[in-house]
């Protein structure tokens, strides 16, 4: 039987199939989150998160250490505060000995080339949890922008490499980027939460950080789901906001987003692979249904295939591992 084209012959061999693979994952790629409380030489596994830990910061710079190691070097920071330090208007986030800023600081200091992203957001310290500031059950949109300038100068003197606006309030990049130009921060690079969705993906973060809504939901500021246009729109504000990289989240379920964006900006697309996505290959692989190890490779493949340059995964240590068994 004649067959010009026979595309099987290009995967008839491991070598072969090797030599024609588009697509390859490096540890490079990713950015680890890691969430700091309270404490000293104390850690405490996120039940909905098998395997990831809150760390007190002594422990979490054994944790950044043994990620180096790996060649894990860039690390999204998140705290977990305790209830009493919370208010509306998520003045902790700013407090230059709080715990957050003390964290950035201890990482630098003894990592100086490790990159660190920090959160600007208001939920972890918000007592509404939400990510702006809450006036009878709105969110404020413009006087949030003062809280979230404040957080990113204080992150930039604390150290931050780059800043991750995840709060999706209009305008927040352009004010930030303001923010950290009159105080000199003209390198501290921003990774704007481009097209971030109201996803059921975030609850085990939600967890992790005891930082669940109040009351309502994030609709008003998050992403409608059902929206591929709109992303559109947001990256063209953020672009010429002057964010540096573009992040669209969750990933999974998001992937033809992340391709509209890598197809249309130049800038690095970044994506958001969350907690609930960690979650749902780790429940499945406790389960015996399918090998977490492989839908985890899988999953981080295919975000790349998609146009992410950049993940954010709570994969990165184990795929790390696995990449440097290869
Ligand atoms: C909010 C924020 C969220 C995540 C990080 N920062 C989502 C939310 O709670 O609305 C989610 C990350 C994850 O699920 O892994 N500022």
């Amino acid at each position: 039987m004649i067959q010009i084209r026979r595309p099987r012959r290009s995967r008839q061999s491991a070598a072969i199939r090797d030599m024609v693979q588009e697509t390859r994952l490096s540890v490079t790629d990713f950015i680890l989150p890691l969430f700091v409380m309270e404490g000293q030489n104390v850690r405490s596994e996120v039940k909905s998160m098998p395997g990831i830990h809150r760390f007190s910061i002594d422990l979490l710079l054994q944790e950044v250490e043994e990620c180096v190691g790996m060649g894990v070097k860039t690390f999204a920071l998140f705290p977990n505060l305790p209830e009493a330090k919370k208010d509306k208007y998520a003045t902790e986030s700013h407090n230059p000995e709080g715990l957050y800023l003390k964290t950035v600081r201890a990482i630098k200091e003894r990592f100086p080339d490790v990159v660190v992203m920090t959160d600007i957001a208001m939920d972890p310290y918000s007592s509404d949890g939400h990510d702006g500031i809450v006036e009878n059950g709105k969110i404020l949109n413009d006087p949030t922008l003062e809280v979230l300038g404040k957080m990113a100068v204080a992150q930039a003197q604390a150290g931050a490499d780059i800043v991750g606006p995840s709060d999706m309030m209009d305008g927040r990049i352009g004010y930030i980027r303001q923010v950290l130009d009159e105080n000199e921060f003209h390198d501290v690079a921003i990774m704007a939460y481009t097209a971030k969705y109201a996803s059921a993906f975030y609850g085990p973060f939600r967890d992790a950080l005891d930082s669940a809504p109040k009351f309502g939901d994030k609709k008003t500021y998050q992403m409608n789901p059902a929206n591929s246009r709109e992303a559109l729109i947001e990256a063209q504000l953020d672009f010429a906001e002057g964010a540096d990289f573009l992040m669209v989240k969750p990933a999974l379920p998001y992937l033809d987003i992340i391709k509209l964006l890598s197809d249309n900006y130049k800038l690095p697309i970044a994506a958001y692979n969350v907690s609930g996505e960690y979650a749902m290959i780790k429940a499945a692989s406790q389960l015996g249904w399918l090998d977490g190890q492989k839908a985890m490779a899988e999953s981080l493949l295919s975000i790349k295939r998609a146009g992410a340059s950049v993940i954010l995964t709570y994969f990165a240590k184990e795929m790390a591992t696995l990449l440097n068994e290869r």
